[in-house]
């Protein structure tokens, strides 16, 4: 079977900046890798990119051995790979299985979802995040941080997707709502996901990856075993701040 997600030679620039520098890196199936690096390093611009959010200045990311490079966002979807935000970004004026609902057809609109309710789904979803009835009908705006990055991990399993890359998963979580998460993606893994794991949060994220990949200035600059990747001298210096 080829490979779920494979980077290979990608560039983007802002103006003068090179924000990925002739970064490649696979994902195997089934695997769950951590990306990891200081601020600014371009682990969020990578994400964009996959996602078809940036075009890439030069590159390609294929998905299961396809060129999907040039594909709109919603064709990637289709082909199985979605992504979650830092900063999560739920429809405001929508419930919980609302926003769920629209994460089930990335291509619909409003008022044609609104016709062709499947709430059974939703509440399914809703339920294997973590949710109680209780939050069904609540709006993003009522909800905790860690209910809100739940929201964003259900409505990225309800596309359908079978490549979850997520970013900054852990941010400004509590301890307690940080194991909620980290027990859903380990469930998640047992199911088969393949992941690809943005976190500043190393305690949390090393019990979640196989592998580490760790940039810099949008380049490479460790790869292996979390424990070889957290010894490398590079990535003590550059992202660690001890020598
Ligand atoms: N839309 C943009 N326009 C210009 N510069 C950007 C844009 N997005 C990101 N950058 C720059 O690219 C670099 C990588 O950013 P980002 O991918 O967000 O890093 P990270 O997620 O690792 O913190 C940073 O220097 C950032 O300022
Ligand atoms: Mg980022």
């Amino acid at each position: 079977m080829s490979r779920p997600l494979e980077i290979s030679h990608l560039v983007k620039r802002f103006g003068g900046l090179t924000a990925t520098d002739d970064l490649s890196f696979v994902v195997e199936q089934g695997q769950s890798v951590g990306l990891i690096g200081p601020n600014g390093a371009g682990k969020t611009t990578v994400f964009a990119q996959i996602m078809g959010e940036y075009r890439q200045n030069s590159g390609t990311i294929s998905l299961y051995g396809k060129d999907i490079s040039r594909d709109s966002t919603p064709e990637r979807i289709r082909q199985g790979v979605s992504r979650t935000y830092q900063v999560p970004r739920p429809f405001a004026e929508m419930s919980v299985l609302e926003n769920i609902r629209v994460g089930r057809m990335p291509n619909n609109l409003w008022q044609m979802i609104r016709r062709n309710p499947q709430r059974e789904k939703e509440v399914e979803l809703a339920l294997s995040v973590g949710f109680s009835a209780a939050d069904f009908h609540k709006i993003p705006g009522e909800l905790s941080m860690g209910d809100l990055r739940k929201l964003e991990m259900a409505r990225t399993i309800a596309t359908g997707t079978s490549v979850m890359l997520l970013d900054e998963v852990f941010a400004g979580l509590t301890v307690a709502e940080i194991a909620q998460i980290a027990a859903l993606i380990q469930q998640m893994r047992n199911d088969g996901m393949t992941f690809l794991i943005v976190s500043h949060d190393l305690k949390a994220l090393e019990p979640l990856v196989d592998r580490v990949i760790a940039i810099n200035y949008g380049t490479m600059i460790a790869e292996g075993s979390f424990a070889e990747v957290l010894s490398n001298k590079s990535v003590r210096s550059s992202y660690l701040g001890v020598a």
